[in-house]
């Protein structure tokens, strides 16, 4: 008999769903314009089994990767697990074997030493294949037709770090895939390594660095000649994972950094320049790019930490308002002497979740959009929602004109992160759609959102009912069929 815990991460929209599903033409109110051609892929985490420890958070489920075909103004669903080696070591065995969340001391003894990745945070194009990714563990390629497992891949054997970040970004200029680790060489190790893949996967070349102290690096930016990273103070230790504390705490005794380094062969810890600033919060990048000899990165910051399962390492309570994330602009010169970077914020909304038009990567910019919490807005949960706020409203910047949009789903439904698709490969910025998975959180069921890119306050032009409900979802991706060959079978 399996009983999944009666907690928070485990009951109400978060109830168990692990729904491995094939669906033909999805049910559709409005109209899908036809020249959408291509597939939307997500991955949301899911806990195969009930956690070894009695409870576990949301971050710790196994990948459960969605896709959504779309062409013709139809919509085909797909939903198959990453089988990453957790996966079927626990499937094998019919219940849970690993513990908390990036804490391999709690592991049981026969799966010591075993990669602990659950693939749960993106779903990534590159190169004709489908990775699941987790930032604590080597990519997972999966076959982006079928959704089946493939493995981990090391790039031919050229991956010599553990690690590889649930957060690439592809070069629009050379087709390279741009991506990292951290705690390279093992947990909370403050080994880095920069990687750039071919579009044949071939790992072309890495360079290798310490940061200041161990710290959660989950994204980061690429500009035409540099890769940029945050460092925030979302940390750990040995005595943490001992005491069996959450991995990471937030130490706000810790300053931040703005790391920039040279993208290309032959480049070395010594040629990474440090910037700093005063402690607080960044994890998400929007995008990052070079002007003359400034380099500017923009992300949502926040004054203290945003992540209450993460708390402070002190013990002091949350504090929703020093968490909320406001888009922000760090800017460095590399002619400067100064070791501080500066920062504009950008906007006011409460934004997370940043997106835009990934044909402008590493190039200056107008539109992004983001998952908004608006305040102002009413919440009629059952029961209420943590700090009474709700990821309720997809947001929009055009910072070109310096104007605002939002499209609020209303008081019992909550959304996911937008993906935008290019209206053709030759399309102006911004001309295209966003296509967004919206929580109904009272009848537990799930809808596709597809919205005209630029005139996202009038509302979807289509919303796709989703006849399985998805849990809370993280990172996701779009593939035209031009550009992914194995889609004309599917
Ligand atoms: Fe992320």
């Amino acid at each position: 008999m399996t009983t999944f815990p009666q907690t928070r991460a485990f009951t109400g929209f978060n109830t168990p769903s692990r729904v491995e599903a094939e669906v033909q033409d999805l049910h559709v109110d409005g109209v899908i314009p036809a020249e959408i051609d291509g597939a939307f892929y997500r991955v949301q985490p899911e806990h195969q089994f009930p956690p070894l420890l009695g409870d576990d958070i949301s971050f710790n489920g196994d990948g459960m990767i969605s896709m959504f075909r779309i062409k013709g103004g139809k919509v085909d669903f797909r939903q198959r697990w990453a089988k990453t080696d957790k996966w079927k070591l626990e499937n094998e065995a019919g219940r849970a074997l690993f513990g908390a969340y990036r804490n391999p001391l709690t592991d049981e003894p026969g799966v010591q030493g075993k990669i602990r990745g659950t693939a749960n945070t993106n779903a990534y194009i590159h190169g004709g294949r489908l990775y699941g990714l987790k930032e604590d563990s080597p990519a997972l390629a999966m076959d982006p037709a079928t959704l089946e497992t493939d493995g981990y891949t090391d790039f031919g054997g050229k991956m010599k770090g553990e690690t590889f970040t649930a957060h690439p970004k592809t070069d629009p200029q050379t087709g390279n895939m741009c991506g990292f680790g951290y705690a390279s060489k093992g947990v909370l190790t403050r080994d880095m390594t920069y990687y750039e893949i071919s579009p044949d996967g071939e790992l072309l070349y890495d360079v290798w660095f310490e940061t200041p102290y161990y710290c959660m690096m989950h994204d980061f930016g690429i500009t035409k000649d540099y890769a940029v990273f945050s460092v925030m103070p979302m940390t750990s230790s040995r005595e943490r994972l001992e005491a069996g504390k959450p991995h990471f705490g937030f130490d706000t005794s810790l300053p931040s950094y703005l790391a920039v380094m040279p993208r290309k062969p032959g480049t070395s810890a010594a040629d990474i320049r440090w910037f700093r600033g005063g402690s607080c919060f960044t994890a998400h990048v929007m995008n990052a790019y070079q002007e003359g000899t400034q380099i500017h990165i923009d992300m949502p910051v926040a004054e203290n930490n945003m992540m209450p399962f993460f708390p402070d390492i002190n013990d002091k309570p949350f504090d929703p308002m020093a968490g909320r994330t406001f888009l922000t602009r760090w800017t460095v010169d590399m002619n400067q002497n100064g070791e501080e970077y500066r920062s504009e914020r950008l906007s006011d909304m409460i934004g997370d979740f940043p997106r835009f038009d990934e044909r402008r990567m590493g190039e200056t910019y107008r539109y992004g959009w983001m998952v908004v919490i608006d305040p102002s807005q009413p919440v009629e949960l059952k029961g209420g929602s943590a700090g009474g706020w709700v990821m309720n409203t997809l947001g929009m910047v055009d910072l070109g004109m310096g104007e605002e949009q939002k499209y609020w789903v209303g008081p019992t439904s909550s959304v996911q992160e937008p993906c935008f698709i290019p209206r053709s490969k030759d399309a102006p910025e911004g001309d295209g759609w966003i296509v967004m998975v919206c929580n109904r959180l009272e009848t537990h069921s799930s809808e596709l959102l597809i919205f005209e890119a630029t005139r996202i306050a009038e509302g979807p032009i289509a919303s796709v009912s989703i006849p399985v409900r998805l849990r809370f979802g993280l990172h996701g991706n779009w593939a035209s069929a031009k550009d992914l060959a194995v889609l004309e079978a599917v």
